[in-house]
């Protein structure tokens, strides 16, 4: 599909008001998205495992205005209290997508959205907010236009996530998300993420992801940030070509369930991910000493003990601890005896894969 697709029909029946709620996941990216081109058009494809206890609940009112204007009328609130400081996000998000959802300005809409983890636990929100949201608009638009099938609710959910996060894309649906144009990935697309379309091994069917939470704070350089440091970049060109490689590799890895080979790329892939911002102009590390003591540990368990367990990190000091539900007695009990004790007052989120956002009746 094309950009063009997207763009809604006229609509003859609008609904005079209503409320809708949904409830979107995070997720883990395998294959890293970092650097993208204007339009939230990524500078290489990546994957995710689509989590489920890490997730935002929103619901949407809408009223139609009594005259129709050229602006955006609605009110926030975050954990039942008005959040005067997400608006501008919002805002920003709203106007780039109106060109496909123009109904939205005949609307004031009463936004209300929650997290189900800690507001500052260091987890970022964006994937699943805007997940979130954009499938209340795509909920919205349904009443308008009641024959709009799955797929294409999906995919133009994802689309508009797209805009808000670019990561928010693959929080629409689970358990496997692809995004970005890929030779060999047929139905990939820049615009959307879709389900991984090759085979995968019941093995990483189940996995589990336990977050170690090492520094709850602000981070000192956002995504976005950190994306456009990639403009200009030395190793630019070569990191894109990487991630399409690995993208090839996991096909394989998928298939077979050759978890050793998983664990290579998925670890190979995060420390690129942080090697990109140390080596970006100006440079930054957010990675903290608890990051690396824990990734050292993870390492010598699993040689000593030849369990398959091993990290990712996202843009953040959190550590991503990934296994197979065969191993989760083991390394849960590892996690606690000597992992926790890296965490910012101990704290970690067991979370697993999970199959996607769900409407909230
Ligand atoms: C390191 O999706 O948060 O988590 O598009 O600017 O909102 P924006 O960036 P964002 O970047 C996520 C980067 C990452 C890797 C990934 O999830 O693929």
């Amino acid at each position: 599909m094309i950009e063009s697709d997207f763009f809604s029909d006229p609509y003859s029946n609008l609904p005079k008001q209503g409320k809708v709620a949904w409830k979107a996941p995070s997720n883990i990216a395998l294959v890293k998205y970092w650097g993208k081109l204007a339009h939230q058009i990524p500078a290489n494809p990546s994957i995710s495992f689509t989590l489920d206890a890490c997730a935002t609940t929103t619901s949407m009112a809408f009223g139609k205005k009594e005259e129709s204007s050229d602006t955006f009328s609605f009110d926030l609130l975050f954990e039942g209290k008005p959040k005067e400081d997400f608006k501008p996000k919002i805002q920003t998000f709203f106007e780039r997508i109106d060109a496909y959802v123009p109904f939205l300005k005949e609307y004031h809409l009463v936004i209300e959205t929650s997290n189900s983890f800690p507001h500052s636990s260091g987890i970022a929100s964006s994937a699943s907010g805007m997940a979130a949201l954009s499938l209340c608009i795509m909920d919205i638009e349904k009443q308008m236009n009641p024959d709009m099938d799955e797929v294409f609710f999906n995919k133009k959910a994802s689309f508009l996530a797209r805009l808000g996060s670019g990561s928010a894309c693959r929080s629409i649906e689970g358990d496997l998300i692809q995004w970005g144009t890929h030779k060999n990935i047929p139905e990939s697309s820049n615009l959307y993420g879709i389900k991984y379309p090759f085979e995968v091994h019941p093995l990483f069917k189940n996995y589990h992801d336990t977050i170690l939470l090492v520094h709850k704070g602000q981070k000192q350089v956002s995504s976005t940030v950190g994306h456009e440091l990639m403009h200009g970049h030395p190793f630019a060109e070569n990191r894109f070509q990487q991630a399409h490689e690995n993208l090839d590799a996991l096909k394989a890895v998928f298939a077979s369930g050759d978890v050793e080979e998983f664990i290579k790329i998925v670890e190979s892939e995060a420390l690129t991910l942080h090697a990109m911002m140390m080596t970006s102009m100006p440079y930054f590390i957010l990675m903290k000493p608890d990051t690396l003591e824990i990734i050292n540990k993870i390492w010598a368990y699993r040689s000593e003990n030849h369990v398959p367990i091993c990290f990712t990190l996202d843009a953040g000091a959190n550590v991503h601890v990934l296994y197979p539900e065969s191993v989760k007695e083991k390394a849960i009990q590892f996690i606690q005896d000597e992992l926790v004790e890296h965490c910012e007052k101990g704290h970690y989120i067991c979370d697993r894969i999970g199959q996607g956002a769900r409407k909230i009746q």
